[in-house]
């Protein structure tokens, strides 16, 4: 069977490193076959890489969109507040469409890119978002033990996304995601795929959210004495600051997946640039950032059941931490170790289940999705696991939340909805 092609809208850290390198890891399933991106050196580098001719090689979405249809798929991988109109051009074009999360950073184009988007797809087109927790061995584990009973009927979910105090420190401190009036609230960005697993695990839509959560560390009234600018220009507190750019990007090996993007960032691609002149370099007291560093969700769902979700920078490890209770038994999890626990209350047998995957991109989530995604569309248009109906529901739920810890405030999830006539 002849692979899949498809066009990437925006050669960067996703669009490079994640579809990218799976195209080149998987020839016979999936070839990139022009790409849209403004910045020229990206083009460029990613065009060489995928050997892309110029006249496949586009400076902007609008662009490509405008030339015909130039392959079977299209990736749309631009910021959390560009993926409306590139999705729908992609969508009117006739590409299948496969969709960063967030759908959108606000409630009203998520709807709207749902009404326009999925609604209309015509029959057999994909349109599917990355919510790449869905294709994890762990999370499908965790469900098919719920399916079959395992814990009796479920009660509670606890679940704990340590995000990584030196992720959170790169992502929503100095990075792209530091400011959620140009990106997108925490909960959004960081959970609506979490919120995704709770309500698929849970079995039922919410009804009701609360949030609690706020920026406690990475403010100016923390900046060390004497801290300059940029950590590489010579810190003070350099030796005791776990936030140090030049230790985290250059000696402290569980940050090395960051290295590249920092790299990216620079045109030279020279690290020691980088922090010099990106703002990757810079002292994460003085960053004008605004995200919360810690927020709590309690999830109410119409079949009774509970959930509490915690999403923290501050923690040593990058990995979702799972404790499910159920009347006969519990699960426990933890995502990066692959491990479940599963305890059946009526003999107090102990179930280990230790599943073989690889470290690396969301512990198998980013190749099961990509991998989906291009057998779907190589088989016509099969659908996949999930569907932007179930992907929307998860992002009104992290709407819902940022309105509740913003008005301190519960928030019914009905009434929440409604004005945008669902
Ligand atoms: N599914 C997941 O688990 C997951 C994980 C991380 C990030 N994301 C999401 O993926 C998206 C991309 O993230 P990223 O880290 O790759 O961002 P990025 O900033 O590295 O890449 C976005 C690229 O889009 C390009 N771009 C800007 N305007 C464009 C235009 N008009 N046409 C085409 N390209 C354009 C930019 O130049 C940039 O290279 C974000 O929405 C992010 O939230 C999802």
């Amino acid at each position: 069977m002849n692979p899949v092609t498809a066009v990437v809208v925006g050669a960067g850290d996703r669009g490079r490193h994640v579809y990218g390198t799976y195209a080149l890891e998987h020839p016979g399933e999936l070839r990139i076959t022009a790409v849209a991106e403004p910045d020229e050196v990206r083009r460029r580098e990613f065009s060489e890489l995928h050997g892309i001719p110029p006249e496949r090689s586009f400076a902007g979405y609008e662009e490509l969109f405008a030339a015909p249809r130039l392959a079977d798929a299209a990736l749309i991988c631009t910021q959390d507040g560009m993926h409306y109109r590139p999705a729908l051009l992609a969508k009117q074009a006739g590409y299948h469409v496969l969709l960063e999360k967030p759908i959108s950073n606000t409630p009203e184009e998520c709807v709207r890119i749902w009404k326009d988007c999925a609604q209309t797809t015509a029959e057999g087109q994909i349109f599917a978002v990355c919510h790449v927790l869905r294709y994890t061995p762990f999370f499908l584990q965790i469900k098919k033990l719920l399916d079959e009973g395992a814990v009796g009927k479920l009660v509670n979910l606890q679940y704990e996304e340590d995000i990584g105090f030196y992720h959170f420190a790169h992502s929503y401190v100095r990075g792209n995601w530091r400011d959620e009036t140009a990106s997108s609230p925490l909960v959004l960005a960081k959970s609506c795929h979490d919120l995704d697993i709770l309500r698929w695990l849970a079995g039922s839509p919410v009804q009701s959210v609360t949030s609690t959560g706020s920026l406690v560390e990475f403010t100016p009234e923390n900046r060390p004495a004497g801290a300059p600018e940029y950590c590489a220009q010579g810190c003070p507190a350099a030796q005791s600051c776990p936030y140090n750019a030049v230790r985290l990007y250059r000696w402290f090996a569980p940050a090395g997946f960051l290295r590249q993007i920092v790299e990216m960032e620079d045109p030279t691609h020279d690290l020691d640039h980088a922090l010099l002149h990106t703002g990757y370099g810079r002292c994460v007291y003085a960053c004008g950032n605004n995200v919360p560093d810690h927020q709590a969700v309690g999830l109410h769902f119409e079949n009774g059941v509970d959930a509490q979700l915690t999403i923290t920078a501050f923690s040593g490890r990058i990995t979702r931490i799972v404790h499910i209770m159920g009347t006969r038994g519990e699960i426990q999890g933890d995502l990066a170790k692959n491990l479940i626990c599963l305890t059946d209350f009526a003999t107090m047998k102990k179930t280990r289940i230790r599943l073989d995957v690889p470290a690396e991109g969301h512990h198998g989530g980013d190749r099961g999705l990509t991998g989906s995604f291009a057998a779907g569309v190589a088989g016509g248009g099969a659908t996949l696991p999930t569907t932007l109906a179930q992907s929307l529901e998860s992002h009104l739920m992290a709407f819902a939340a940022e309105k509740a810890r913003r008005e301190h405030t519960v928030v019914d999830f009905k009434e929440f909805i409604r004005p945008f006539g669902l």
